[in-house]
């Protein structure tokens, strides 16, 4: 949720193309706005409605060698060139970007409006250069702190002062920020994968920590003023994985990334006894999974993978209501918090939720150096960079990464044999061949989609392990495409969402081999009974299904417990040539932003 920016080069760097570039490297935070302000003895801002492109086409050369950059996911005040960030005090002197919400910014807007400053904007941010400007006492650093001690919510802020020229203040509080040091200058992002092109010595903030970035060096405080000795961490990431390498959209590489993800996934956690994590707590009587969006749909695979494999009993919750259920959470509970990002604020604030309780915890993750990493112990996912909004690569190193936790468990509790263990093992082994078998069929794939392409709504349908995949093919199809698309349990069609079917409405039903593919037959038969064009998704093997069905999509035989993730890299495929064919913005869909770090 909107990406801050910002620069300092050499005296003779140019600010402007680097802070240009490292927006459109973010924009995937949100995009409703941009903006950039430079210093070159005033600040010059410049800022526009819509994407960094819009921004850059109408901008004229900005001399100065230190700046800061927004791209916007509107909260407070519609998308517009006002409502763009960075925003200025009184005098233009000051300049503020910021990521976040100021909770009690109208309390403070009012009491800066007595003293006679005049807003422009109807954001929550403008009361940040205003309330810098009225504490201001000469220098950057001591004016940012006096105003963060008043303002309540959260932000990760870069301001700059003309006063106080060539020198970047930067402070956090739960809203990501990250510094680079580079060969060329200092670079500050909401996230690496902003900064990884131009350096990957980092330094992750943490909360309620402040920065001052000048020619000298960084110097890194507390909010409070106590020095902080950080380590400058090496992110492994490649540079070339956050950039787009001849393919059309982000998305669609990072589908077609996904069987080096899972060899990478899987890298170093197989041993002769099965499986060997980082991070596994066997003794958990219960485990809580909780998560949004995608990362809950992984949750919900995740429950029955480790109910079957460990029989440990799994709940799995949205992040967004687990806070506000008053959830009951025993000492002897494990609670997992899945998300691709670690931002997620829902998330996280569950997470931090189960604190109080103290019970045990750790994160599935991908992001390094994000939040959730630095309050837990983390398993990461080991995806790279994803760009896309669309969760695709992110969600199958979930899927792949509860595989292993299921059977680790499994062993540790000795519900699960040494020798299933190893035969499941094999299986996984052949997870990423099988997986760039499917992306083979990608042609095959993507004449199917072309055909039900028009149609304006989509129901999905899966059982047992296949059902969270099918409410993920929904996710995918709706938000790239915006189709109405719902995914069911199929056996529970009948208690309702039947009267959805009508002649001809597409329904894409994953009948793969396992305990519930005859089951799913008769639901199959259920809907082509009311008139449904049905798409199934089967295993090659499969020779009975082209009898229920109108098309079928195939994925190799594989485990009925890792056939979902194979089902799975089919939907993302499907789903991207529905939003090609219909020239969605497929990176960036309408009203969406990446990293949600708002509640
Ligand atoms: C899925 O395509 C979306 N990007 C979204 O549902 C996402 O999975 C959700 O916002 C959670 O994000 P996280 O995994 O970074 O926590």
């Amino acid at each position: 949720m909107c990406g801050i920016v910002g620069y300092l080069g050499g005296s003779s760097a140019a600010a402007q193309p680097v802070l240009f570039d490292l927006l459109k490297r973010l924009e995937y935070r949100g995009y409703d706005s941009a903006g950039i302000a430079v210093m070159n003895g005033s600040i010059q801002v410049l800022k526009t409605k819509g994407s960094v492109n819009n921004l850059m086409s109408e901008t004229p050369i900005l001399r100065g060698c230190c700046g800061i950059g927004h791209t916007r996911w509107a909260t407070h005040g519609k998308p517009s060139s006002k409502n763009a960030h960075p925003h200025c005090c009184d005098t233009n002197k000051i300049a503020v970007v910021h990521n976040g919400i100021i909770e009690n910014y109208i309390e403070i807007r009012d009491k800066l409006i007595d003293l006679g400053h005049k807003f422009r904007s109807e954001t929550d941010t403008e009361v940040l250069p205003h309330l810098i400007e009225e504490n201001y006492n000469n220098d950057l650093e001591s004016s940012v702190r006096q105003a963060l001690s008043m303002v309540r919510g959260s932000y990760a802020l870069a301001a700059i002062s003309s006063n106080d020229p060539d020198k970047i203040v930067v402070a956090r509080k739960d809203s990501p920020l990250v510094l680079g040091l580079g060969e060329t200058g200092f670079f500050i992002a909401s996230d690496v994968s902003g900064i990884l092109k131009y350096t990957k010595d980092v330094i992750f903030l943490n909360d309620r920590e402040l920065a001052v970035i000048s020619h000298n060096g960084i110097e890194i405080t507390t909010l409070d003023g106590k020095k902080v000795d950080k380590k400058i961490e090496t992110i492994k990431w490649n540079a070339e994985s956050a950039e787009k390498s001849g393919y059309p959209h982000f998305m669609l590489k990072e589908i077609f990334e996904q069987p080096d993800v899972i060899r990478e996934t899987f890298s170093g956690r197989m041993s002769a006894e099965g499986v060997d994590l980082e991070v596994v707590m066997p003794d958990a009587r219960r485990i809580i999974i909780t998560a949004c969006g995608t990362s809950y749909h992984a949750g919900l695979f995740g429950r029955y993978v480790i109910e079957r494999f460990a029989r440990i009993p799994v709940n799995v919750e949205i992040a967004s209501e687990f806070r506000y259920i008053n959830p009951i959470v025993n000492s002897s509970d494990l609670v997992i918090g899945i998300t691709q990002s670690g931002e997620t604020a829902d998330t996280l604030a569950a997470v931090r939720e189960v604190n109080l309780e103290k019970s045990q915890k750790f994160g599935i993750v991908n992001v390094p150096g994000s939040s959730i990493t630095r309050e837990s112990q983390c398993l990461f996912t080991r995806a790279g960079p994803e760009i896309g909004v669309a969760a695709t690569k992110s969600f199958t190193s979930q899927l792949a990464v509860l595989l292993l936790l299921a059977v680790q468990l499994g062993r540790a509790r000795k519900e699960m044999s040494t020798a299933d263990a190893n035969d499941f093992v094999y299986d996984l082994k052949q997870m990423s061949g099988n997986i760039q078998r499917v992306l083979n069929e990608a042609d095959n794939i993507k004449k199917c989609a072309l055909v039900f392409a028009d149609a304006d709504q989509f129901l999905f349908m899966g059982r047992g392990a296949n059902y969270p995949i099918a409410l993920e093919g929904a996710l995918k199809l709706k938000e790239i495409s915006y189709i109405k698309a719902e995914g069911f349990p199929a056996g529970e069609l009948k208690h309702g969402p039947l009267a959805l079917i009508y002649d001809g409405v597409p329904v894409v039903a994953i009948a793969t081999e396992g305990v519930t593919y005859e089951k799913m037959l008769g639901n199959i038969k259920e809907i082509k009974a009311r008139g449904a064009t049905v798409i199934g998704i089967a295993n090659e093997s499969d020779t009975k299904i082209e009898k229920y069905v109108d098309r079928v999509l195939r994925i190799p035989d594989s485990n009925p417990w890792i056939s979902p993730v194979l089902s799975s890299v089919v939907l993302q495929l499907f789903a991207y040539y529905v939003a090609d064919y219909k020239g969605c913005e497929i990176d960036k869909p309408r009203n969406l932003a990446k990293s949600v770090t708002v509640e």
